[in-house]
Protein backbone atom coordinates (compact mmCIF):
# COMPACT_ATOMS: atom_id res chain seq x y z
CA UNK A 1 0.00 0.00 0.00
CA UNK A 2 1.52 3.49 -0.54
CA UNK A 3 0.90 5.75 1.42
CA UNK A 4 0.24 10.06 0.66
CA UNK A 5 3.27 11.97 2.09
CA UNK A 6 2.29 13.83 4.71
CA UNK A 7 3.66 17.54 3.81
CA UNK A 8 5.36 20.46 5.56
CA UNK A 9 2.91 22.18 8.04
CA UNK A 10 1.08 19.16 9.67
CA UNK A 11 1.67 19.07 13.51
CA UNK A 12 2.59 15.33 12.73
CA UNK A 13 5.81 16.84 11.45
CA UNK A 14 6.53 18.47 14.82
CA UNK A 15 5.57 16.06 17.37
CA UNK A 16 7.95 13.84 19.33
CA UNK A 17 7.37 10.39 18.18
CA UNK A 18 6.17 7.63 20.68
CA UNK A 19 8.15 4.21 21.08
CA UNK A 20 6.47 1.42 19.25
CA UNK A 21 5.62 -1.62 21.54
CA UNK A 22 8.79 -4.51 21.91
CA UNK A 23 7.30 -7.33 19.54
CA UNK A 24 4.75 -5.28 17.55
CA UNK A 25 4.27 -7.10 14.04
CA UNK A 26 5.27 -4.42 12.25
CA UNK A 27 6.32 -6.27 8.96
CA UNK A 28 3.61 -5.12 6.88
CA UNK A 29 3.93 -0.78 7.72
CA UNK A 30 7.16 -1.37 7.04
CA UNK A 31 6.70 -2.57 3.71
CA UNK A 32 4.26 -0.53 2.74
CA UNK A 33 6.72 2.66 3.90
CA UNK A 34 9.65 0.89 1.26
CA UNK A 35 6.80 0.90 -1.35
CA UNK A 36 5.79 4.53 -0.29
CA UNK A 37 9.36 5.59 -0.42
CA UNK A 38 10.50 3.91 -3.47
CA UNK A 39 7.56 5.29 -5.46
CA UNK A 40 8.16 9.19 -4.55
CA UNK A 41 12.45 8.14 -5.12
CA UNK A 42 13.22 8.88 -1.67
CA UNK A 43 15.75 7.56 0.37
CA UNK A 44 14.61 7.76 3.55
CA UNK A 45 11.12 8.00 5.04
CA UNK A 46 10.09 8.18 8.49
CA UNK A 47 6.63 7.09 10.13
CA UNK A 48 5.50 10.80 10.92
CA UNK A 49 6.15 11.52 7.13
CA UNK A 50 2.53 8.88 6.70
CA UNK A 51 0.67 10.43 9.64
CA UNK A 52 2.34 8.20 12.08
CA UNK A 53 4.15 9.64 15.07
CA UNK A 54 6.01 6.11 15.98
CA UNK A 55 9.56 5.74 16.10
CA UNK A 56 10.22 4.05 12.38
CA UNK A 57 12.30 4.76 9.74
CA UNK A 58 13.20 3.34 6.30
CA UNK A 59 16.07 3.86 4.41
CA UNK A 60 17.37 2.71 1.25
CA UNK A 61 20.56 5.38 0.19
CA UNK A 62 21.98 3.37 -2.78
CA UNK A 63 20.11 5.61 -5.20
CA UNK A 64 22.17 8.11 -4.06
CA UNK A 65 25.23 6.97 -5.40
CA UNK A 66 25.66 3.58 -7.30
CA UNK A 67 29.17 3.48 -7.79
CA UNK A 68 29.55 3.94 -3.74
CA UNK A 69 29.68 0.55 -2.62
CA UNK A 70 29.08 1.22 1.14
CA UNK A 71 25.40 2.51 0.05
CA UNK A 72 24.47 -0.49 -1.85
CA UNK A 73 23.69 -2.34 1.33
CA UNK A 74 21.60 0.20 3.30
CA UNK A 75 18.28 -0.78 2.93
CA UNK A 76 17.18 -0.87 6.25
CA UNK A 77 14.50 -0.34 8.75
CA UNK A 78 15.32 1.45 11.90
CA UNK A 79 12.51 0.30 14.85
CA UNK A 80 12.78 3.17 18.21
CA UNK A 81 16.09 3.88 16.99
CA UNK A 82 18.74 5.63 19.34
CA UNK A 83 21.59 7.75 17.98
CA UNK A 84 24.28 6.74 20.56
CA UNK A 85 26.72 8.98 19.65
CA UNK A 86 27.75 11.29 16.86
CA UNK A 87 31.61 12.15 16.07
CA UNK A 88 33.87 13.65 13.32
CA UNK A 89 33.94 16.74 11.79
CA UNK A 90 30.46 18.65 10.64
CA UNK A 91 30.23 19.09 6.86
CA UNK A 92 27.45 20.48 4.53
CA UNK A 93 25.04 18.74 2.30
CA UNK A 94 22.15 19.94 0.34
CA UNK A 95 19.38 17.94 1.60
CA UNK A 96 15.88 18.03 0.87
CA UNK A 97 12.47 15.85 2.09
CA UNK A 98 10.07 14.26 0.82
CA UNK A 99 7.83 16.57 3.12
CA UNK A 100 9.10 19.67 1.48
CA UNK A 101 9.40 18.94 -2.56
CA UNK A 102 11.51 21.49 -4.28
CA UNK A 103 13.41 22.97 -1.68
CA UNK A 104 16.72 21.70 -0.84
CA UNK A 105 19.60 23.71 1.29
CA UNK A 106 23.19 23.40 3.06
CA UNK A 107 22.87 21.59 6.82
CA UNK A 108 25.77 20.86 8.49
CA UNK A 109 25.74 17.43 10.58
CA UNK A 110 28.70 15.38 12.37
CA UNK A 111 30.52 12.93 10.04
CA UNK A 112 29.44 9.59 12.00
CA UNK A 113 26.73 8.04 13.72
CA UNK A 114 26.74 5.30 16.25
CA UNK A 115 22.86 3.84 15.96
CA UNK A 116 20.90 1.37 17.94
CA UNK A 117 18.09 0.24 16.88
CA UNK A 118 15.53 -2.87 16.18
CA UNK A 119 14.94 -4.80 13.18
CA UNK A 120 11.44 -5.98 12.43
CA UNK A 121 12.33 -9.33 13.65
CA UNK A 122 12.44 -6.94 17.00
CA UNK A 123 16.75 -8.26 17.43
CA UNK A 124 18.61 -5.31 18.65
CA UNK A 125 21.37 -3.84 16.34
CA UNK A 126 24.52 -1.39 17.08
CA UNK A 127 25.55 0.17 13.95
CA UNK A 128 28.07 3.09 12.85
CA UNK A 129 27.97 4.52 9.75
CA UNK A 130 29.34 7.79 8.13
CA UNK A 131 29.19 9.62 4.76
CA UNK A 132 25.65 9.81 2.89
CA UNK A 133 24.12 6.81 4.92
CA UNK A 134 25.12 8.77 8.14
CA UNK A 135 23.44 11.73 6.63
CA UNK A 136 20.41 9.94 5.83
CA UNK A 137 19.95 8.37 9.13
CA UNK A 138 20.68 11.76 11.13
CA UNK A 139 17.64 13.19 8.72
CA UNK A 140 15.31 10.62 9.30
CA UNK A 141 16.18 9.97 13.11
CA UNK A 142 15.30 14.02 13.07
CA UNK A 143 11.66 13.34 11.96
CA UNK A 144 10.88 11.21 14.96
CA UNK A 145 12.03 14.28 17.21
CA UNK A 146 9.33 16.76 15.35
CA UNK A 147 12.87 18.27 13.25
CA UNK A 148 13.16 19.40 9.81
CA UNK A 149 16.16 20.07 8.24
CA UNK A 150 14.41 23.77 7.98
CA UNK A 151 14.59 24.47 11.35
CA UNK A 152 18.45 24.31 10.85
CA UNK A 153 18.47 27.38 8.33
CA UNK A 154 19.61 30.78 9.10
CA UNK A 155 17.07 33.46 9.62
CA UNK A 156 17.44 34.79 6.62
CA UNK A 157 17.17 31.32 4.51
CA UNK A 158 14.09 30.48 6.51
CA UNK A 159 12.69 34.10 5.55
CA UNK A 160 13.59 33.66 1.99
CA UNK A 161 12.15 30.48 1.68
CA UNK A 162 8.88 31.26 4.07
CA UNK A 163 6.80 31.99 0.66
CA UNK A 164 7.42 28.56 -0.60
CA UNK A 165 6.84 26.31 2.87
CA UNK A 166 3.65 28.39 3.19
CA UNK A 167 2.67 27.55 -0.25
CA UNK A 168 3.64 23.43 0.67
CA UNK A 169 1.50 23.84 3.49
CA UNK A 170 -1.52 25.19 1.46
CA UNK A 171 -1.04 22.24 -0.96
CA UNK A 172 0.30 25.14 -3.76
CA UNK A 173 3.27 22.34 -5.05
CA UNK A 174 3.87 19.98 -7.73
CA UNK A 175 4.99 16.92 -6.80
CA UNK A 176 5.68 13.46 -8.49
CA UNK A 177 3.93 11.78 -5.73
CA UNK A 178 0.72 11.81 -3.39
CA UNK A 179 0.74 14.11 -0.70
CA UNK A 180 -1.52 15.08 2.03
CA UNK A 181 -1.86 18.50 2.72
CA UNK A 182 -2.36 19.88 6.28
CA UNK A 183 -5.16 22.78 4.86
CA UNK A 184 -7.13 20.41 2.53
CA UNK A 185 -7.03 17.99 5.57
CA UNK A 186 -8.39 20.60 8.14
CA UNK A 187 -11.06 22.03 5.18
CA UNK A 188 -12.45 17.87 4.97
CA UNK A 189 -12.49 17.61 8.42
CA UNK A 190 -9.73 15.08 8.49
CA UNK A 191 -7.29 14.92 11.53
NI1 LIG B 1 12.67 14.28 5.47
Amino acid sequence: MIYPIVAYGDPVLKKQAEEIETGTDVKQLVEDMFETMYTASGVGLAAPQIGKAIRLFVMDAKAMDEENEALQHTKKAFINPVIVEETGEKWAFEEGCLSIPGIRAEVYRPAKVKIRYFDTDWNEHVEEYDGLAARVIQHEYDHLEGVLFTDYLSGLKKRLLKNRLTDISKGNVKSDYRMRFPAAARRAGVR
